[in-house]
């Protein structure tokens, strides 16, 4: 089974600067014993997106602090730390580089091993670190920039299903929130409207659902809102509160339709290989909506499948997900050493990777 081990992560390739530090006794639940998260959404707020100027340099600024201050909540020195991990990609190449730079410093002065880390495998095994959960898994991660279903088979061995074609769930949660002057982020705001919304007035169309496979397509739906929503104030002279909440709720519907079959098929597939304890994991800021949230417990139940999803500040960019995957390499006997790059891209499936654009769209992953 091994010793126990204590692991730093570091987190920096998008918009997050984050360090955490995780342990784990073999045979016992892993214990996040800190985990520090710095945003930069403010400074980023006037530019309508992420500048990768802007969050590099924060980055560089913040991430000795929070590597300190994760130490100092652990109540350790990094002499009693057993590996450093870090984010190596993907992501916004000087953010990545900061992170990677700073853990080579940290790791030439103390001597201690260095690990790299690939972004999503943190998002992805994140079910280990919150519920043990046994491989193989299905995860769908859905976020602002990503979505993908996965088979989890091992640490480092992943088999991609399926994932977008275009544009991110939670990317068009933002577009039709900025459409109908909703608040961003714009996921909590359209789910917040759609609550006092009919679903069923406006009928938005299901890309791709009626085509074979786990593919997923958003962007057509964005369109689709936009052409609907002219109408309707054509007609009337004006949105009501009723016509933007009946948006909403159609909108979501359709989101929800979409990645709950895709995600029901992926399950199929997966179960194929009849695993003992079918497990399907979410992961990302869309996990988040009670809507499709139980769209997915729907499905899973239906199958036989347990449905986990990690708490939402281990759903989104955190580094305890970083020195986790860290952890799980280091364990496996993997380390890097200085030659370690920072990669802007960096498919966790490589065999499938590059169908239709490997599901990789905007800053965020
Ligand atoms: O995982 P995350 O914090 O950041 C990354 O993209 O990596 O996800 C943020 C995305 C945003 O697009 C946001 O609108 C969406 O997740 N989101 C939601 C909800 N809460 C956040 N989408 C739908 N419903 C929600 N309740
Ligand atoms: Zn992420």
């Amino acid at each position: 089974m091994g010793d126990t081990l204590t692991l730093l992560g570091l987190e920096s390739s998008c918009d997050d600067t984050a360090a955490a530090v995780v342990r784990h006794v073999p045979g016992h639940a892993p214990q996040i014993l800190s985990s520090i998260v710095h945003g930069q959404a403010e400074l980023h707020a006037d530019f309508g997106g992420v500048v990768p100027e802007i969050a590099a340099r924060a980055h560089a600024e913040k991430i000795d602090l929070c590597v300190e201050q994760a130490l100092a909540d652990a109540g350790l020195t990094l002499a009693q730390i057993d590996a450093i991990a870090v984010t190596a990609g993907p992501g916004l190449i000087g953010g990545v580089l900061s992170g990677v730079m700073c853990a080579k410093g940290l790791s030439a002065g103390s001597g201690k091993p260095l690990v790299g880390v690939n972004h999503l495998a943190g998002h992805a095994l994140t079910p280990r670190l919150t519920d043990m959960a046994a491989f193989p898994y299905l995860m769908l991660l859905v976020s602002g920039g990503h979505c993908q279903l996965l088979q989890v088979n091992g640490p480092e061995d992943f088999t991609r299903l399926g994932g977008t074609i275009d544009d991110a769930p939670g990317e068009a949660f933002d577009k039709t929130a900025r459409l109908l002057g909703l608040p961003q982020p714009g996921g909590p705001s359209v789910e917040a409207e759609a609550r006092a919304g009919d679903p069923k007035r406006f009928r938005f169309p299901r890309p791709l659902l009626d085509r074979p496979g786990c593919d997923m397509s958003f962007s057509g739906l964005k369109t689709a809102l936009l052409r609907t929503r002219d109408q309707v104030a054509a007609d009337k002279g004006g949105l009501t509160r009723q016509d933007r909440a009946d948006l909403c709720a159609g909108f979501q519907a359709a989101v929800r339709d979409v990645l709950v079959e895709k995600t029901r098929r992926a399950l199929a597939t997966y179960m194929e290989a009849s695993p003992e304890a079918p497990m399907i994991a979410v992961a990302g800021g869309v996990a988040a909506n009670q809507s499709i949230r139980a769209g997915l417990e729907e499905v899973a139940a239906a199958a036989g499948a347990t449905f986990t999803a990690p708490p939402l500040r281990l759903c989104t960019d955190n580094a305890a997900m970083i020195a986790w995957a860290g952890l799980e390499r280091f364990r496996a006997g993997q380390t890097d050493d200085m030659t370690l790059v920072a990669r802007p891209r960096w498919p966790l499936d490589t065999a499938r990777a590059g169908m239709l654009g490997g599901g990789k769209k905007g800053a965020k992953a």
